[in-house]
Parts: structure tokens; sequence; C-alpha cells
């Protein structure tokens, strides 16, 4: 079994995109160890009992968008003992430091709302939105040192049109998530995704992960 951990600190529809495809047999091989979160009312928690999966909330502790390298030990701890070999990060609200860098990386990925490196930061559809953009999107990345600056895994773009909202450009930003990352996470359990300095190589051409391929 690929054992993945999701960390999350909302409502948690990706983590639910992840566990629909393992129960309904797309992504087979993978099982979710644990889902953590820095939020104790985050619905990702609810739906990971719900669903039997450990739901481990650790406190944050004082700093609003990381963690003290004391506390990163813990998540690291955590995903030691479950036996994680990919973390999946699913809107999960702080960057990520070097303790955990220094013990997962290259293993951990993260969706971001929009097509990287356009609008990185904090409600890329909405800036997306703001700034006239016609093409909006999504991107699974791994992560690197930066904000929202790692290496490419896959992007899916959706049109905006002159009715849309902010929330209505999130909505068809997010069915193109849930397609999206179980199909990142497939494609890095089956080994074929390999990680070569600022590039991802895929094995295969998979519309799922580029929905411009034809
Ligand atoms: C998603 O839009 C994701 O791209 C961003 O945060 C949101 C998380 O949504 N990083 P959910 O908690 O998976 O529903």
């Amino acid at each position: 079994m690929f054992k993945i951990g999701v960390i999350g600190s909302g409502k948690g529809s990706n983590f639910q995109a992840i566990a629909d495809a393992i129960s309904n047999g797309s992504l087979s091989g993978v099982e979710i160890a644990v889902v953590i979160s820095d939020n104790p009312n985050a619905y990702i928690l609810e739906r990971a009992k719900k669903l039997g999966i450990p739901a481990v909330y650790i406190a944050p502790g004082k700093f609003k968008t990381k963690l003290e390298p004391e506390i990163e030990a813990q998540y690291v701890e955590t995903l030691k003992k479950y036996e994680v070999g990919l973390v999946v990060l699913a809107g999960y609200m702080r960057m990520v430091k070097n303790v955990m860098m220094n013990a997962y990386r290259g293993k951990i990925i993260n969706i971001h709302p929009s097509l990287l490196p356009a609008f990185p930061g904090l409600e890329s559809f909405k800036q997306a939105f703001d700034y006239g953009a016609k093409i909006a999107g999504c991107t699974v990345h791994f992560i690197d040192d930066g904000m929202d600056t790692g290496p490419i895994i896959g992007q899916r773009a959706v049109a905006v049109y002159d009715d849309d909202t902010p929330q209505s450009v999130h909505e068809r930003i997010q069915v193109e998530e849930h397609i999206l990352y179980p199909a990142c996470v497939k494609l890095i359990a089956e080994g074929k995704v390999r990680l070569d300095g600022r590039k991802v190589y895929v094995q295969g051409k998979f519309p799922e992960i580029n929905n411009l391929i034809k």
C-alpha cells in the first residue's frame, strides 16, 4: 500500500475527492493513513472521522501563516507514525518550513486554485477574477521553499465568464481540482512521476492532469 497523509485547514473537498477515488477503485493501491489539521473545527477532520481515518488536530501555536519548528516536528512525528510516504496538502493555510521540508523534501504536494505561476498566495481565484483573466484554473505542484513556487505536476484550466463572481469561478475550479488531485496522487503512487530540478516528467499523457492535452 502507498500511504499518504493529508493536511488541511478547511472544508476538505479535495480530501473527499481522493477518498472517493480510493473507494470507487479509480485510485487503487493508495491508503489515506492519517489526516492532520491545524484547525480544530475544520470539516476535513469530520470527513476523516466519518470514513474511519485517523483524524489528528495539532494546535498551531503563536504564528498565523507558519508553524514553530517544535510544532512542525509534531506533524513529522505523526506522519512517520502512520508511515506516510507522500504528504498531500489540501487547503492547508500555512507555509511549510524547514522541519517538514527536511523530513519530506520532494514528497510534499499541494493544490492551488490558479494556473501558477499566475496568482500565487491567497484567494487566487479572486485575484484572477479581479485581474480580468479569461482563463483560470488549478495547479498541483511539489512544495519547495517558496510560496506556491514548486515544480508543477499538473494543471486544469477553466473559462471565466462575464457574469461570474469570485465564488462561481472558485466553484468551477474546484470541479477540476477534484479530477486533478486524485489523478496526480495516482501517478505518483504508480511511480510515473519524476522530479528533476524545476521540471516534473510524467510517463505517459494524461488529460486528467492537463485538460488541454489532445
Ligand atoms: C482549494 O481551492 C485549494 O486549491 C486551495 O484551498 C482550497 C481547499 O479546498 N489550496 P478544500 O478544503 O479541499 O475543499
